[in-house]
């Protein structure tokens, strides 16, 4: 027996020998009956396996044991230690992205109230999340990153209290015992995995590993904790699952509790578990295929040989650039770690933004992308490939590029003076507030460059992250799109298919939530998000507040559009109402739930070249921009007849009819973007 696992039983014992008989709690389930546990929300129990949520959208399980457990000795504040392991598995269903994720938890409550789906997991919701009345310890395993809980990615193991932020996280996987390096475990391919947890000395340990392996010596996560503040002297144990717009199934098999016996997660059976993995796609062994295969392989070889001339081409422009970084990065040896670090000027998809100095003295920005980190070498080149070549005064130029030391890349971009469009918005004093005027040249600009991006070159390009960070601002207070970090180069006429979402929570189209597929559609979604958090001054998901989207569209609706601007650009006087309600339009309508109801960017920037939208006629009737004005009328409403049956209803609609009339008969999910962004 190993020397942890002695001082353990040592410290065991003390605390049986000194608590009285009710503080012991130990349970083993191999498989569970309805009497062993009671259901919350969706959770149900299919062959002897617990199943937390259904097939549908948005739904949440929880399961907890039936009574209360004794976490403290009595009248102290001690804290009982204990010891749990599990089985679970994430199973993905065909066609679908999986989301959200399992929770182990702690509570003092039964049921799920105070509880919302998707990425707040069925574990708190908007307006507990982060409150220290909750008395909540949980252990999430989550598929989502969301950058508003800082997630560190989208497949983690996170320690939480009271909160949704994590006190610490980590990539979901284990060291192996053989020294070897880390091995990352995908949480939601449907594979079973075994998950320990114990609390002794005020620590608490994660351990996770396939099922069937030797539970690793190193923990996963060893945070010390002290639970006396958190607990109460009861409580709930069990887990609590969610989906979103992205479903999995989420299952425990298996679990075992005790305060007693840290030995009783050997008890686990391990072997002859169900698997939930998606059966591998066959290969057609058919003519077509063959046939297929090879195009397909000529057809790369041809792009392939394209992008080596072209990098060729660009490399001897770029050399010099690179020479001139190279002494900088020479002369700056030792202390460039440390320059680096000190000056943060944003961060972005990829990784964060510094400022540098060349030896001559003029200042870039600098991006350093380390390959672990991210998507690495496959997004740099992306990145290169697409920003090197596009030039435009409304998007960030790239001066150069080089790698650093293994797998780690430097990419050097124009030094941009006033920071992110974010910082400016949310975290000024009142002197800097941005004007009426400032605000629409900066929304004509971001427009200027999505439409070279979209229409200005050979190929289309996709940004996919349209938002705040992502706009910096120059000595002008000029706006320059930048982080291209997620673009990728499109023919016209492809589908841009990928199986990953990409992008930022609150910026998504629903249609893209939902499939995954990007398009200029769903960029101007993000840019119409935009449009609103730039007037508005709130960004798009703000805790314990509606989302922008729906929060704007019911002011529309009840007619109060105007009291969305920014009160501090209220405070100032001198609106020209009118011309704020335009720019809400327009944003509300490139925000449509409705693809085909967005405007093309060209006709975005066609609007901000007018006077802010006053679009003559002829023309706006040729863009489509009467749109713009019905947004204003209540014609809108009976554009959409399937919505609305009644055809002229009297009133606007709710949010809440526009919802469900989009998700029932154009099974268009309104709510899934603005959901998931909760
Ligand atoms: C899931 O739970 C919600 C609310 O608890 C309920 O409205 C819904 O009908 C449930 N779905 C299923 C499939 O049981
Ligand atoms: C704990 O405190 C309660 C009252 O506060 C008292 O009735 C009880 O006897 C105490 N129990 C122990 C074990 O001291
Ligand atoms: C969150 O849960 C609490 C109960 O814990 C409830 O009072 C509150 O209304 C909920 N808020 C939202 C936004 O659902
Ligand atoms: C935390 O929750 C309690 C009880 O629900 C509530 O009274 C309190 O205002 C909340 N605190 C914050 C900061 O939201
Ligand atoms: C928890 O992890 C730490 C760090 O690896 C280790 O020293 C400690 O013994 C572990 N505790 C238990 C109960 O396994
Ligand atoms: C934990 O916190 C409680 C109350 O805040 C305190 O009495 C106790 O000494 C703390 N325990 C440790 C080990 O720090
Ligand atoms: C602890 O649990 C193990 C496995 O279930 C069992 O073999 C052992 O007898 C238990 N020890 C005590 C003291 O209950």
């Amino acid at each position: 027996m190993k020397k942890p696992q002695i001082q353990l039983l040592l410290y065991l014992l003390a605390t049986i020998l000194t608590a009285d008989h009710t503080s012991a709690a130990d349970f083993i389930f191999n498989g569970f009956e309805s009497s062993d546990v009671s259901l919350y929300g969706n959770a149900t129990i299919e062959s002897r396996i617990l199943t937390l949520t259904t097939d549908a959208t948005f739904s949440i399980g929880r399961v907890l044991l039936p009574y209360k457990i004794r976490t403290k000795q009595p009248n102290s504040s001690v804290v009982l230690p204990f010891s749990t392991s599990f089985i679970f598995a994430m199973a993905p269903y065909a066609g679908r992205l999986p989301g959200h994720g399992i929770v182990f938890l702690f509570t003092p409550h039964v049921g799920i109230e105070g509880s919302s789906s998707a990425q707040h997991l069925g574990l708190f919701n908007f307006s507990n999340n982060g409150n220290s009345s909750n008395r909540v310890l949980g252990v999430e395993f989550d598929v989502f990153k969301n950058e508003e809980f800082r997630d560190i990615n989208a497949n983690h193991v996170g320690i939480d209290v009271n909160s949704l932020i994590s006190v610490d996280s980590y990539e979901a996987g284990y060291w192996p015992d053989d020294g070897n390096s880390f091995k990352k475990l995908t949480l939601n391919n449907g594979r079973n995995y075994q998950v320990w947890i114990d609390y002794v000395n005020g620590a608490v340990n994660v351990t996770m590993a396939p099922v069937g392996k030797k539970r690793p010596n190193q923990p996963l996560l060893s945070v010390p904790l002290n639970l006396s503040e958190v607990f109460e002297d009861e409580m709930y144990v069990g887990f609590t699952a969610a989906t979103g717009a992205l479903i999995e199934s989420h299952k425990i098999l298996a679990w075992s509790f005790s305060n007693t016996n840290f030995s009783t997660s050997e008890s686990l059976i391990t072997r002859g578990l169900p698997s939930f993995e998606l059966p591998k796609t066959p290969i057609h062994k058919t003519r077509g295929f063959v046939a297929g295969l090879v195009v397909g392989v000529l057809f790369v070889a041809a792009v392939c040989s394209v992008i080596a001339l072209l990098l060729v081409k660009r490399n001897r422009r770029l050399r010099k650039i690179k020479e001139e970084l190279e002494d900088w990065e020479l002369e700056n040896r030792n202390r460039n770690q440390e320059l680096l670090k000190q000056n943060v000027i944003g961060i972005g998809g990829n990784g964060k933004v510094y400022k540098g100095i060349f030896p001559g003295g003029s200042e870039v920005g600098v991006k350093r992308i380390s390959h672990e980190s991210s998507e690495g070498i496959r997004a740099f080149v992306s990145e290169i490939s697409s920003l090197g070549r596009l030039k435009h005064r409304n998007l960030v130029g790239l001066k150069g590029w080089c790698k650093k030391e293994k797998g780690s890349l430097i990419l050097v971009y124009e030094y941009m003076e006033n920071g992110s469009l974010d910082k400016r918005l949310f975290e000024c004093d009142e002197s800097k507030i941005l004007s009426w005027e400032e605000r629409t040249r900066i929304l004509k600009q971001v427009a200027s460059g999505v439409l070279y991006l979209h229409y200005g070159w050979e190929s289309k390009v996709l940004h996919r992250d349209i938002k705040a960070s992502n706009v910096l601002l120059d000595k002008e207070m000029n706006a320059r799109l930048g982080d291209f970090g997620l673009a990728r180069m499109h023919d016209h006429d492809k589908v841009a298919g990928t199986t990953r979402v990409v992008g930022t929570v609150g910026y998504l189209a629903p249609e893209f939530v939902r499939s995954g597929r990007a398009s200029m559609q769903t960029d101007v979604f993000g840019f119409g998000v935009l449009i609103l958090e730039v007037v508005c001054g709130r960004r798009p998901i703000q805790g314990g507040e509606p989302p922008l989207v729906e929060w704007v569209w019911d002011l529309l609706r009840r007619e109060e559009l105007i009291t969305a601007v920014d009160s501090r650009l209220r405070a100032r006087g001198n609106l020209d109402e009118e011309e704020v309600e335009r720019v809400l339009h327009l944003g509300l309508l490139c925000a449509h739930p409705d693809p085909s109801a967005r405007p093309s960017m060209r006709q975005v920037a066609k609007f901000f070249e007018g006077k802010s939208g006053q679009v003559d006629e002829s023309e706006g009737e040729d863009m489509g921009m009467h749109l713009l004005d019905k947004m204003k009328t209540k014609e809108i409403w009976s554009m959409y007849p399937q919505i609305f049956n009644s055809g002229s209803s009297s009133s606007h609609p709710t949010f809440e009819e526009i919802r469900k009339g989009l998700s029932d008969s154009m099974s268009v999910s309104w709510s899934s973007a603005v959901v998931e962004g909760r």
